[in-house]
């Protein structure tokens, strides 16, 4: 790997110590009142991954994405620029467009009374049909728009819009650990999405530790992973942690170890979505609220597209597609235990969570959380 890097994995990096074992209340997760907060307070003020940028390739192509009561339109540019706006058609509200899709005259029309909407949301055209708005009304009438931007091959959003925080800035250190790995070249080999009966925080902290592997995924994850070794970092708001591989003898190593070259790295950028890294290979995953008892989880998996330095490349291609489907079985069981999870939800005898040291980055998250919550971080 070609850019400077900090190694992260050696004496003093590891923080499960200091950040030491949690608790974090089952109102956190239970409580409807909680998720209109974080509605308000949290989501917002951050960037959101929506998709792989590969899936609007072509000038007039645009997405429509929609999550945790949002709509919205992402619209590749004639300069190849994004743009993206909320979804909701500026006279008497209906969904601009129904569906993704292409358009050739740059134009997207309401099909309710036939406002059209250029590709970044500005409306161009209103029906005259001998009716008079007030010009005050129509004048420069435009959808919001949402902040985009496009960093590691995927599409990001903030609904903040021109008050957004860079994207860079935002990712700060796990920008630059993610960056090293050049991840916008390399190849979607395929994902998968699940509905989930559990509160999205849930299922989210279900990726934020690597303890419960031996147990919940005994049949998929054996070996491996040396889980006892594993090291955790939490910066301002995002974590890793990285996790020695089995058969790896680190004192072998050049020393600083290169994590990024040699272990297996995990990332969470706040506030939804789960970066898993290998040297050659990631997957990402996001979770969203539908509400405060359910949620949609969305995974990618990618791999570099050249292979590994002495595998060949045809059996290089046919491991990627196989790794496709024991993402789904090992997703799967994932999301299985955030169903039991999300079925004591309304327990009288769900009273909280206890975290130890290998949970710490879930204590470290809530942290966070509660500063958005509480207004402290704004955007
Ligand atoms: S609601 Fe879209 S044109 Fe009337
Ligand atoms: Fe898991």
């Amino acid at each position: 790997m070609s850019e400077p890097f900090e190694p992260r994995f050696g004496e003093g990096l590891c923080q499960a110590r200091e950040i030491g074992p949690g608790r974090v209340d089952a109102s956190v997760y239970s409580d409807p009142r909680r998720w209109e907060l974080e509605r308000e307070r949290l989501f917002p003020r951050v960037w959101l991954i929506v998709d792989r940028a590969e899936v609007v390739p072509e000038a007039g192509d645009y997405l429509l994405w929609e999550r945790s009561g949002q709509t919205v339109v992402i619209a590749r540019q004639d300069d190849g620029s994004l743009a993206a706006f909320h979804n909701v058609c500026q006279h008497r509200g209906a969904r601009i467009v129904s569906a993704s899709g292409h358009s050739e005259g740059r134009r997207l029309v309401c099909r309710w009374h036939g406002f059209g909407y250029d590709l970044r949301g500005r409306v161009a055209h209103i029906p005259p049909r001998g009716q008079s708005f007030s010009p005050a009304d129509v004048a420069d009438l435009c959808a919001p728009a949402v902040a985009v931007e496009e960093w590691a091959g995927f599409i990001w959003i903030n609904y903040a819009g021109e008050r957004a925080e860079p994207l860079r800035e935002y990712l700060a250190e796990v920008g630059d650990e993610l960056d090293g790995y050049g991840i916008q070249d390399w190849k979607t080999y395929g994902g998968d999405a699940w509905e989930v009966p559990s509160n999205w925080k849930t299922t989210l902290d279900g990726f934020m530790e690597a303890w419960h592997t031996p147990t919940a995924h005994v049949k998929t994850l054996r070996g491996g992973f040396r889980y006892d070794e594993t090291q955790f970092t939490c910066f301002d708001r995002h974590s890793m942690m990285v996790v020695p591989l089995e058969g790896i003898d680190l004192d072998a190593l050049p020393q600083p170890i290169d994590h990024r070259e040699h272990l297996y790295n995990h990332y969470l950028t706040f506030p939804n979505t789960i970066w898993s890294v290998f040297p050659h290979h990631a997957q990402v995953i996001t979770v969203s609220p539908i509400d405060h008892a359910r949620c949609y989880l969305q995974g990618w998996v990618m791999s570099r597209r050249e292979a590994p330095p002495g595998v060949p490349q045809e059996k290089w291609e046919r491991s990627n597609t196989t790794a496709v489907t024991h993402f789904r079985r090992v997703t799967s069981e994932d999301m299985w235990i955030s169903s039991e999870a999300g079925a004591t939800l309304r327990s009288y005898g769900y009273r909280r969570n206890i975290l130890n040291e290998a949970e710490c980055r879930i204590t470290a998250y809530y942290q966070v959380l509660e500063r958005y919550l509480s207004g402290e971080s704004a955007a």
